[in-house]
């Protein structure tokens, strides 16, 4: 009896280990749009982003370009429909005076790149080069504004060289000089970056005013308006987005940026290696990652308190991984490979941005091409698609979809006595009617089978798309770069209002259901 009585207590237990993930999709009360520019990127003028990334020169008759741009990435990229692309910094910006990039290229000034490898920056890539290559991408751009070491007269030339109306203005008239009749017409511009650090060290009251100065005198796009974004906390510095959103008039703000990064320490050489990490540390980076919860509910109830409409948008403008460098690289150049630990940041936290929509309307993960968590690498004419390509490509079924609110219980990944929700999950119903979920396990080591109730709309078939690997150090290297892709998923089925998932662990899943 004593055994039966034992062996009972086992398997309950055991059931209640595996127990069931459930969730309740409300297919019929979305509300809130899922801004595409949730999708966002950024290139700065760092390491390889730029120079030997996206540009590799005008005379590179190795690699196919276009202008000296890399024909090979803006395929790539089209492919992902990047929203938009922030440049050229970062903490470049703070540095960066656009009048040294233009004009013919042999006669530009170079400067020393202070803050990424004291690199020598020939300026060769730089105003024109950037916005035609978004127009060549088909994306938006973002331009970060020099705060820390620029003057109000040079950003607010620059926003009349880029957006004033052919002859309108000296401004206008020296772009035409210099080959470009049409106006630009960008809307999205950042007011410097990180002001509390490498964009000057202000503080917080100082930037606020310092904001509203450089915000007065910017040049609008053509019919759009300005997208002004403030320079927003580090991580859970609430203080800062508080002080901005009381002391700047809402007129003159359009977003107030955050920027936080999945990072366990901040000393050189201290953080993980991006590809030999222990499970702690695997356990760690999920954590920081997955605060940004946290971190954006929190940064929200505050401008919430003084903008209750919603109407400043909360920009989530750098974001991402951020490890060791790989061996024999420079330190100053931030270039790290990326495995499945990555498609797991992104998997999770594009779902925290997706199911934050309604405040949370732009996102750049950091960086897009050799720099940080990125989507692509290149070594000369070589170039990989990483997990989190493949991630993000998946989950821009998402973009400009109306958000289905979703709520989900689900089992915990326990690590030594700590723990962190192993699934997470967002949907949205997009233009054409069809809902996408996408899922994302962050457990490396059990599958998860969620049951989620399908509440408001009858739907009869599901079918859909995996990112899994057999281990979670894998990555695509130039050597096997196909190692990692998205495979059709036969793991979801549909019984009346029930959508069952099984998702295999540390795996990445976006359904389509009709
Ligand atoms: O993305 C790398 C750097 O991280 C950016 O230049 C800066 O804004 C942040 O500290």
């Amino acid at each position: 009896m004593k055994k039966q009585l034992l062996a009972m207590a086992c398997l309950g237990l055991s059931f209640l280990g595996n127990a069931q993930n459930t969730a309740t999709l409300q297919a019929d009360s979305g509300k809130v749009t899922i801004n595409k520019h949730i999708y966002g990127h950024f290139a700065e003028h760092l390491g390889t982003c730029i120079y030997g990334g996206f540009y590799v020169g005008e005379n590179n008759t190795k690699i196919p370009n276009k202008d000296g741009v890399r024909l090979d990435i803006i395929d790539a990229l089209k492919k992902l429909k990047i929203p938009n692309l922030r440049w050229p910094g970062g903490c470049f910006a703070d540095t960066y005076h656009w009048k040294d990039g233009i004009g013919t290229k042999a006669q530009r000034p170079a400067m020393v790149n202070t803050w990424w490898g004291g690199v020598t920056e020939d300026n060769s890539f730089g105003t024109h080069d950037f916005l035609n290559m978004c127009e060549l991408l088909g994306t938006e751009p973002y331009i970060s504004g020099n705060v820390g070491s620029g003057t109000v007269q040079e950003l607010k030339d620059w926003t009349q060289y880029i957006n004033l109306g052919a002859g309108t203005s000296p401004m206008s008239k020296l772009r035409e000089q210099n080959g470009r009749e049409k106006p630009w017409n960008v809307s999205i511009w950042g007011v410097g970056n990180e002001a509390w650090g490498c964009g000057g060290n202000m503080t917080a009251e100082y930037y606020a005013n310092i904001y509203r100065q450089y915000a007065t005198f910017m040049a609008g796009a053509d019919k759009k308006g300005l997208f002004r974004v403030a320079s927003g906390a580090s991580d859970a510095d609430y203080k800062w987005t508080e002080t901005l959103m009381k002391n700047i008039p809402h007129q003159m703000l359009e977003g107030v940026a955050i920027h936080h990064y999945s990072v366990l320490s901040w000393g050189e050489g201290k953080k993980t290696s991006a590809t030999e990490y222990t499970d702690k540390e695997y356990f760690k980076t999920m954590q920081q990652a997955l605060l940004m919860d946290e971190l954006v509910t929190k940064h929200s109830a505050v401008m919430d308190k003084y903008d209750p409409k919603k109407k400043v948008a909360l920009v989530v403008d750098e974001w991402g991984g951020w490890y060791n460098v790989e061996n024999g690289t420079n330190p100053g150049f931030l270039f790290q490979q990326n495995t499945m630990r990555d498609a797991m940041i992104a998997g999770a936290t594009l779902n925290i941005f997706n199911n934050h929509a309604d405040r949370i309307r732009m996102a750049n993960l950091a960086q897009v091409v050799n720099v940080l968590q990125a989507v692509i690498l290149t070594k000369e004419e070589k170039m990989i698609l990483t997990p989190t390509y493949h991630v993000m490509e998946m989950y821009n079924v998402h973009q400009d979809a109306t958000l289905l609110p979703i709520k989900v219980k689900t089992n915990d990944f326990v690590f030594e006595g700590e723990k962190l929700p192993a699934v997470s999950v967002s949907a949205s119903k997009d233009a054409k009617g069809l809902t996408h979920i996408s899922l994302t396990n962050v457990d490396p080591k059990n599958p998860q089978e969620i049951t989620i109730d399908l509440k408001g709309a009858k739907y009869v078939s599901v079918s859909g798309r995996i990112l899994a690997a057999e281990k979670l150090r894998d990555f695509n290297s130039f050597e096997n770069p196909n190692k990692i892709q998205p495979k059709a998923f036969s793991g979801a089925t549909i019984s009346g209002n029930q959508l069952k998932v099984k998702l295999p662990a540390f795996s990445v899943a976006v359904l389509e259901l009709k």
